[in-house]
C-alpha cells in the first residue's frame, strides 16, 4: 500500500508523464492511468482528431469528467496531459509529481510524429508560450518537483519511491 491515494504526474508535453507513470506502476503494482488514453478510448478518436473535429473546449471538458473520477480513485499511478492542472478539485486526486525540463530539452526530445500528435505543439512560438504560463502552475500544484533532464527512468522512480513508499 502507498502512502498517498493516487500519484498523479504533471508537467509539459514530451516531460515522460506516461512512460514513467507506467514504470512506477510496474514498480510499486499500481493500476497505470492515462488521461489522454481514457479519452482517446471513449471516441476511438486520437487527441488530435477530438482538438480538430470537437474542439479544445469539448476535451477539456472531458478532462473534467476523468478528474471528476479520479478523485474517488485508489492506488493509481497516472499521467495527465499537460493541460490536465486547470479541472477543478485537481488537488484531491492525489500526490502530484511534476516532472520539469526546459522548453529547449523538450523540444529536442520530441520527434515530428510525437509533435503531431500534439495540437498545441504545432507551432513552436505558441507552444513555447504556452510553456511560460504553465511554469508557475506546474509549481504551485506540485507536491514533489523532479528535473528529469538527463536522467533515467530508473532514477527518477527511486527518487519517487523514496517520497511516497
Ligand atoms: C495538452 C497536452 C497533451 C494533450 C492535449 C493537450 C496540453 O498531453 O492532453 O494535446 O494542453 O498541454 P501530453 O502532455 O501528454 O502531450
Amino acid at each position: 500500500m502507498m502512502k498517498v491515494k493516487n500519484i498523479i504526474f504533471i508537467g509539459f508535453m514530451g516531460s515522460g508523464k506516461s512512460t514513467i507513470a507506467r514504470a512506477l506502476a510496474k514498480e510499486l503494482d499500481l493500476v497505470f492511468l492515462d488521461s489522454d488514453s481514457l479519452i482517446e478510448a471513449k471516441f476511438d478518436q486520437k487527441v488530435s482528431e477530438i482538438f480538430k473535429e470537437k474542439g479544445e473546449g469539448f476535451f477539456r471538458q472531458e478532462e473534467q469528467k476523468v478528474a471528476n473520477f479520479l478523485c474517488s480513485c485508489n492506488g493509481g499511478s497516472i499521467a495527465s496531459g499537460g493541460g490536465f492542472i486547470h479541472v477543478l478539485d485537481f488537488d484531491k486526486i492525489g500526490f502530484c509529481v511534476y516532472l520539469k525540463a526546459s522548453f529547449e530539452y523538450l523540444k529536442k526530445r520530441l520527434s515530428e510524429s510525437e509533435i503531431a500528435k500534439r495540437p498545441l505543439f504545432y507551432d513552436e512560438v505558441q507552444a513555447k508560450r504556452l510553456y511560460n504560463e504553465r511554469l508557475n502552475k506546474y509549481e504551485q500544484k506540485a507536491n514533489l518537483i523532479l528535473d528529469v533532464e538527463n536522467k533515467s527512468i530508473d532514477e527518477l522512480v527511486i527518487e519517487i519511491k523514496k517520497v511516497i513508499k
